[in-house]
């Protein structure tokens, strides 16, 4: 069950990802429904684990780090319900935790968030429970400013790789409707901007879901940078026309040697980038690295429902009796990619040494 809120009326206005409003005892998780986006910009509250399991499956909320801190709300909504229902609010955390982890495999920041949710359980050692609420609601919080800060310093980072004037390709969504507020990949795109640059970006429409057609343009075009939408067959074109000098991506699980997962379709844009002699960077928080896999082979690839390609956007595009094939991402090789943009740095070339040492 979710809850709509009111639409958000002033198109000007920015607009929130996700945010708990009020207290942990009675306060509200809500987010930016984008899958009505761009037509509607409408919030919902997210009054159960069911229901923030759900929103992160269906994508109402999604993007790598986004997803992270709404399954850190998710718990504290989670262990509120079963302490309503008789249950410790203890078991009821790590419940809602363990149901939680269920809801997406491969942006490896889900885990991450729940784990130092379910950390913060064991390790917590008041006697009343209505303190264990507001460690948990203190700790989701923590865990989206962190994700904010990290967003901002990528951007940073990432914004000396690109010159004034320069054209940016990118694929998907890694914007601030990805993470908390400001993005990864197009926060590199923002502080560029900030600090006086002209950027034109190129936004890859994004089969079979089109987050970049209707996030990242949406997202853009309200933040005031030069976008422009293209059919994901049209990357190499505009790649020899030379409208664009570097790609910036996102990710959702780098593995130690820095291979990385991202929406399918970026390692075919990746290998595009090669062929034309651009650079291909992949900007992505500390919490994205999952150091515990040697290399992208060990990455868990969600296989979504066939109804996506089949009846996208409630029309028949595929004979209903055809097969269909939809992984939701895909593995770009290290090799690959020029320079992993990080809250810590620029990790170039990308090695295991490299990504060790910066992450250390
Ligand atoms: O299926 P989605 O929309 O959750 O996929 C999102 C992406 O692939 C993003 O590029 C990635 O999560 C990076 S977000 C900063």
């Amino acid at each position: 069950m979710t809850i709509e809120t009111e639409p958000m009326s002033d198109p000007s206005m920015r607009w929130t990802t996700l945010e708990w409003v009020g207290d942990a005892q009675s306060g509200v998780f809500r987010i930016l429904d984008q899958t009505l986006l761009p037509e509607q910009e409408r919030m919902i509250e997210l009054p159960t684990a069911e229901s923030v399991w759900e929103a992160i499956r269906s994508l109402r909320v999604r993007g790598a780090p986004a997803i992270g801190c709404a399954a850190a709300y998710g718990v504290v909504v989670g262990a509120r319900e079963g302490a309503v229902k008789g249950s410790s609010l203890r078991s009821s955390a790590i419940a809602a935790a363990d149901y939680l982890a269920t809801s997406r495999p491969t942006a490896v920041n889900l885990f991450w968030a729940l784990d130092r949710m379910k950390r913060l359980v064991d390790r917590f050692e008041g006697t009343e429970e209505r303190e264990l609420l507001d460690a948990l609601l203190v700790e989701a919080s923590t865990i989206r400013n962190e994700d904010d800060r990290m967003c901002h310093a990528i951007g940073r980072n990432g914004a000396a790789l690109l010159a004034d004037g320069s054209g940016v390709l990118t694929h998907c969504n890694a914007g601030g409707l990805a993470t908390s507020d400001y993005g990864t990949a197009l926060a590199v795109i923002y502080a560029a901007e900030e600090s006086g640059k002209k950027i034109r970006v190129y936004a890859d429409e994004t089969r079979p879901l089109l987050q970049g057609a209707r996030l990242t343009a949406w997202e853009l075009a309200r933040r005031g940078v030069d976008v422009t939408v293209i059919c994901d067959n049209m990357a190499a074109v505009v790649m020899r026309e030379r409208k664009v000098d570097a790609v910036v991506v996102g990710a959702d699980r780098i593995a130690a040697n820095g291979d990385a997962a991202n929406k399918i379709g970026t390692y075919g844009v990746a290998l595009l980038a090669k062929a034309h002699g651009l650079p291909f960077y992949v900007a992505a928080p500390s919490s994205t690295f999952d150091m515990t896999l040697e290399d992208g082979s060990g990455i868990p690839i969600e296989q979504r429902d066939p109804s996506e390609i089949r009846r996208g956007f409630g029309k028949q595009t595929v004979p209903a009796e055809v097969k269909v094939y939809n992984p939701a991402f895909d593995v770009t090789p290290a090799e690959l990619i020029t320079g992993l943009i990080t809250e810590r740095g620029v990790i170039a070339p990308v090695t295991t040494e490299n990504i060790r040492k910066s992450l250390a």
